[in-house]
């Protein structure tokens, strides 16, 4: 899958074509010197807008599995001259990053490329700041996909071949601790026959750290 993936967003790299589900960040409402991580980062363009709402005292750090996508992030970043954005290569299924490292996280139309959601959400969660937060647009289905389409990798490298259920979504993010979980867009459409949901999530980690009323 993996190879598809990095295949299809060489290509797409070296695009100006909207790659997004549309922005996340003004429902973040990051604050200066906040630490934010963009999973799938892409060119890096919400990355660096991210950057620019935490200031200098703040950074934002973009991840992303295709090489070409990180280097025209670098040089996007270069050219708007803004120091406090770094953008790494790596999965998101295996973060690099100590636990409690960001404040918040964004990702947007990411997930659905991933093999296995859960752990995704479990990455998130560890990496995250107690009472740390993310907004996340994904695609997810209506009803489960036909094996023909979840077995094929260049569904999943365009978007939907490894979309899963709605329910199962927000199971993977229930199952990894988070709270307040909130569905603030959802938009349906029809993909190559099939019934799509684009929804964008907010949650909270909220762990027990001595105070109480912070769990309510
Ligand atoms: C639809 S694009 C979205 C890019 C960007 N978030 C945006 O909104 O413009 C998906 C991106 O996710 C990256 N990606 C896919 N699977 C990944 C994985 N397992 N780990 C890290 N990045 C991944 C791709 O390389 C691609 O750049």
């Amino acid at each position: 899958m993996l190879n598809y993936i990095q295949s299809r967003y060489t290509k797409e790299s070296g695009n100006s074509c909207n790659l997004s589900c549309g922005s996340n960040l003004d429902f973040l409402k990051i604050t200066p010197g906040e630490n934010v991580l963009d999973l799938g980062c892409g060119r890096g363009n919400e990355t660096i807008q991210a950057a620019m709402l935490t200031g200098p005292e703040g950074k934002a750090v973009g991840i992303d599995i295709t090489q070409a996508m990180i280097d025209v992030a670098r040089l996007n970043a270069q050219e708007i001259g803004i120091s406090n954005v770094w953008f790494i290569k790596g999965d998101i299924e295996s973060l690099p990053f100590d636990d409690g490292t960001f404040d918040a996280v964004i990702s947007n139309c990411v997930i659905n490329h991933a093999k296995n959601k859960n752990k995704v959400y479990s990455e998130i969660f560890r990496v995250l700041k107690n009472r740390g937060r993310f907004v996340i647009s994904d695609a997810v289905t209506k009803n489960p996909l036909p094996p023909e389409v979840k077995n094929d990798p260049e569904a999943w490298a365009q978007c939907f071949g490894g979309a899963v259920t709605e329910k199962e979504y927000l199971d993977s993010i229930t199952s990894s601790g988070f709270k307040n979980i909130e569905i603030l867009k959802r938009r349906e459409y029809v993909k190559n026959g099939y019934n799509f949901i684009s929804i964008t999530i907010m949650a909270t980690k909220q762990k027990y750290d001595g105070c109480f009323e912070c769990l309510l």
